[in-house]
């Protein structure tokens, strides 16, 4: 099928990609005329594991190609994907400005009959007022339909090409059968196809990040209980995740969660269900707890601190998870805007993300170029991101490299034995602190999630 992308960020350039992949012929198209002269060069703008080689593949067959022409792809399309971002509005809920500019592009534009894919994050209902202002702006049917998408970044290409299920959300069965269509190579292998209304097909995406969002909130806060009275949060986690009416996964307790998604997604349904006159007294707490978790983390740097002067730490990631350079919403800046309120000096380490944070953060910390001269002369080292190069530090030379001799694993992902027996002292979330020397060698914060 011949299929147009319309914005080429996380979701659009790794979903458009994984369509040209499955065999469609996809144009992806991006108002920014710098990101698609650069992916028409080959540079991929974002950091994906694995999307670069993908793109290079799929240009190369002939399969996908760029542009900032929305109406030309439109025209040169039967189905439209609409992957442009939702951010949060300053009044509540979501900036839809992307979204319906884009739709109304594509109204204009279309030359016969066409299917739209909102695959953006939407509040329920949105796909319905698309499909009325798109039926006014086009003499041509346009059969508005939803197919959330469920992919993480870091892992967004196996989550597209591996999905767990796969939402079709259409008021027509001539809309299910555009999108079967499309994805049957991937029902053909198998995977699970759930059909339903456009509302909820858009409420289930809602739904997803708001559980899990639950998840992640509801560990960490048991972790503070934890903390209080001695108990490992990591061994509760076990305790609990085996059960498989719980199951183990989204239930890391850390420093809060983040990224372009959970924070936005969850105050939008809360803002949605107000407006209707609903009391989300549940989904409320969710993102105060969170706030709540990244002030504690930072309070503990504070009290590890314990006003000494000029202060040094030295905080290992900047993004808002690993194998990403996304920032949005990252839990480190957080962290990181409170010791700088309290006069600390902020040095900052992270693989891929350094870039995106600066254009955040500015000239107000010092940003390293590797590990090691991040973590040189720190009185303390706080881990905020789950990096796999920092689970696998040299802990007797970080010890030589700092100043102080405390380290603050925001992740639970450090095998906790092997930073004390460098002679250093260990703290986590939830977890019991460690003095040099004490714990197991090898005992870790078990398996990292997220
Ligand atoms: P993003 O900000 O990375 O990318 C959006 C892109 O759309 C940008 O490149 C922007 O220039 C482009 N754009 C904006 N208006 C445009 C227009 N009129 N025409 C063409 N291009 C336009 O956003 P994202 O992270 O890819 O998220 C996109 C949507 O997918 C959001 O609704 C988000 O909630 C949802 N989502 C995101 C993820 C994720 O992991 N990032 C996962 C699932 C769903
Ligand atoms: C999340 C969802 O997992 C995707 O299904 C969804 O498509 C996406 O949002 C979206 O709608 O944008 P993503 O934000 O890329 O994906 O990353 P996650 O792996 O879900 O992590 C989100 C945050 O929660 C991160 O800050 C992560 O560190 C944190 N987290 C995750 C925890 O603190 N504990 C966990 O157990 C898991």
């Amino acid at each position: 099928m011949k299929i147009a992308v319309i914005g080429c960020g996380y979701v659009g350039l790794v979903s458009g990609t994984c369509l040209a992949a499955l065999g469609h012929h996809v144009v992806a198209v991006d108002v920014m005329e710098e990101r698609v002269k650069q992916l028409r060069q080959g540079i991929v703008p974002i950091y994906e594991p694995g999307l670069s080689e993908l793109i290079r593949n799929e240009v190369a067959v002939g399969r996908l190609s760029f542009d900032i022409d929305t109406a030309k792809a439109t025209q040169s399309a039967e189905t439209i994907f609409l992957a442009v971002g939702t951010p949060p509005a300053k009044e509540g809920g979501y900036d839809f400005s992307y979204l319906f500019s884009a739709a109304e592009i594509v109204a204009k534009a279309a030359n016969g009959p066409k299917t739209l894919v909102v695959k953006s994050t939407v509040s329920p209902g949105t796909g319905s007022k698309i499909a009325q202002m798109v039926a006014k702006l086009s003499p041509h049917k346009i059969e508005v339909v939803n197919n959330p998408e469920f992919l993480r970044e870091g892992t967004a290409i196996q989550d597209f090409m591996q999905p767990d299920r796969i939402v079709f959300g259409a008021s027509s069965p001539a809309g299910i059968a555009t999108l079967r269509e499309i994805y049957q190579p991937l029902i053909d292998k198998g995977y699970e196809i759930f059909s339903m209304s456009r509302e909820s097909a858009e409420l289930t995406k809602f739904a997803a990040n708001a559980m899990l969002a639950t998840r992640i909130s509801f560990i960490n806060e048991v972790s503070q209980l934890a903390q209080a009275i001695g108990a490992d949060i990591e061994s509760v986690r076990m305790g609990i995740g085996t059960d498989k009416r719980i199951g183990p996964a989204f239930l890391k307790a850390g420093i809060g969660y983040g990224g372009s998604c959970f924070p936005k997604d969850v105050q939008a349904l809360v803002h949605q269900m107000k407006t209707l006159g609903l009391n989300p007294l549940l989904l409320s707490g969710i993102e105060a707890a969170n706030t709540r978790q990244k002030q504690i983390f930072a309070k503990r740097i504070l009290d590890v601190i314990n006003d000494k002067k000029d202060a040094v730490v030295a905080v290992w990631g900047l993004a808002f998870k690993a194998d990403t350079d996304d920032v949005r919403e990252s839990p480190a800046f957080d962290v990181i805007e409170t010791l700088l309120k309290a006069g600390v000096t902020v040095k900052a380490y992270d693989p891929q993300a350094a870039e995106t944070a600066r254009k955040v953060l500015g000239d107000k910390i010092t940003y390293c170029k590797t590990l090691a001269e991040c973590t040189w002369g720190a009185d303390v080292v706080a881990l905020v991101t789950n990096w796999n190069e920092f689970i696998t530090q040299n802990w007797e030379m970080i010890a030589k490299l700092m100043r102080g001799k405390h380290i603050l694993d925001g992740r639970n992902c450090l095998a906790s034995g092997r930073v004390t027996a460098a002679g250093l002292h260990y703290h986590a979330v939830g977890r019991p602190e460690l003095k040099p020397g004490e714990g197991k060698m090898g005992s870790m914060g078990v398996v990292s999630a997220g």
